[in-house]
């Protein structure tokens, strides 16, 4: 059976943006694939983080990632920091990627420009796709499931390790990156030319998957639209309509033709009315299943045996990368 990874930061609470870029599409390939899901906290210090508000969303997201629709039976799920393998990896990967490749991250570009105008922009920053390149290589993952924002950083990944494999020896399996077919990128309410993000100082631009329901449905009714009054997918005139569009269909199932028919000649806030409906309907059973994990006292139990088990794999691959490289000694 081939290998799946894939990771969230618990750098804040998930938002359906997350839920339809990344951890529908767990749901459905966690059966065709051997599936290890990461919580990377490794990834989320590289902007500031309130320790203890950290701890708690680690704790908080694997019952999101489960509440998703993952079987815990079935899949590996755990905390990036307990397996010492990714910082050894990621250290070792570093001796095979150029600063170059790192600086012209658009991911890092953004988020070093918003640190500088703080305080310096921190080297595990630059880094961060190096740490991911390790996640995903470690398990010999050939599928990695996410949305449209993390292609550059696949893209890298793949380099790196035909490049180790190039260099060293032939030990990595070369990922491809799966994207969604609806809802690879979820843009802002309020700004929808631009990515929704769990990190966005306004609460009004994303709809977190712990949001009230009805405080949900309220933001998608005042979410912003655009002139004209017609309910079309058009991204580059109708960039709000078009993004409620994706959210509707991703939820429901239903093509974004069959919306575009079913709402033909309605108004916007009718479009947008029935769209707050659906929201509230699906964080009210989502939310439903998140609290039945965290009431079953489950959730330590299945993070410790992901631990072991994704342990063993990973500390395989460490050892097959420091033969490769000549670190540590042969013993006679
Ligand atoms: P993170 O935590 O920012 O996001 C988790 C997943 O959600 C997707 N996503 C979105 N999809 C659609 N619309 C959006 N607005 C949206 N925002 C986020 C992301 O693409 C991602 O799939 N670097 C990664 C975490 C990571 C990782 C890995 C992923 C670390 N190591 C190894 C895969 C494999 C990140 O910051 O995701």
């Amino acid at each position: 059976m081939k290998t799946l990874f894939s990771g969230v930061q618990p750098s804040g609470i998930p938002t359906i943006g997350n839920y339809l870029g990344a951890y529908k599409q767990f749901t459905e390939l966690q059966h065709e694939y051997d599936s290890y899901f990461c919580i990377v906290d490794q990834h989320a210090i590289t902007v500031p983080q309130d320790r203890l508000k950290l701890r708690e969303n680690t704790k908080t997201l694997a019952a999101i990632y489960l509440a998703s629709g993952l079987d815990p039976e079935k899949i590996t799920l755990f905390v990036q920091s307990e397996v010492s393998a990714h910082a050894k990896a990621a250290w070792m990967l570093q001796s095979v990627t150029y600063i170059g490749e790192l600086e012209r991250m658009t991911q890092y570009k953004d988020k070093a420009r918003k640190q500088s105008a703080k305080e310096g922009i921190n080297a595990g920053l630059l880094t961060y796709p190096t740490l991911m390149a390790a996640d995903i290589l470690l398990y010999g993952a050939s599928i990695v499931p996410v949305g449209d924002d993390q292609n550059q950083h696949l893209e890298l990944t793949r380099t790196l390790a035909e490049r180790f494999n190039n260099r060293y020896n032939d030990i990595f399996t070369v990922p491809e990156v799966k994207l969604p077919e609806v809802g690879g990128r979820i843009m802002s309410l309020n700004e929808p030319t631009k990515k929704m993000s769990k990190s966005d100082d306004n609460a009004k631009s994303y709809i977190s998957l712990l949001d009230n329901p009805k405080t949900a449905a309220k933001k998608i009714r005042s979410a912003v639209t655009d002139s004209g009054s017609e309910i079309r997918f058009d991204k580059e005139n109708k960039p709000g309509i078009s993004n409620l569009l994706v959210i509707y269909s991703g939820l429901t199932g239903q093509s974004i033709k069959d919306l575009e028919a079913e709402y033909e000649g309605k108004s916007y806030g009718e479009f947008k009315t029935a769209l707050g409906e659906v929201v509230e309907s699906f964080l009210t059973d989502f939310q439903e299943r998140v609290n039945e994990y965290v009431e079953s006292g489950r959730i330590d139990d299945i993070l410790d045996e992901g631990r072991e088990r994704a342990s063993r794999k990973a500390d395989k691959m460490v050892e097959k990368m420091e033969r490769a490289m000549g670190l540590g000694r042969k013993r006679r």
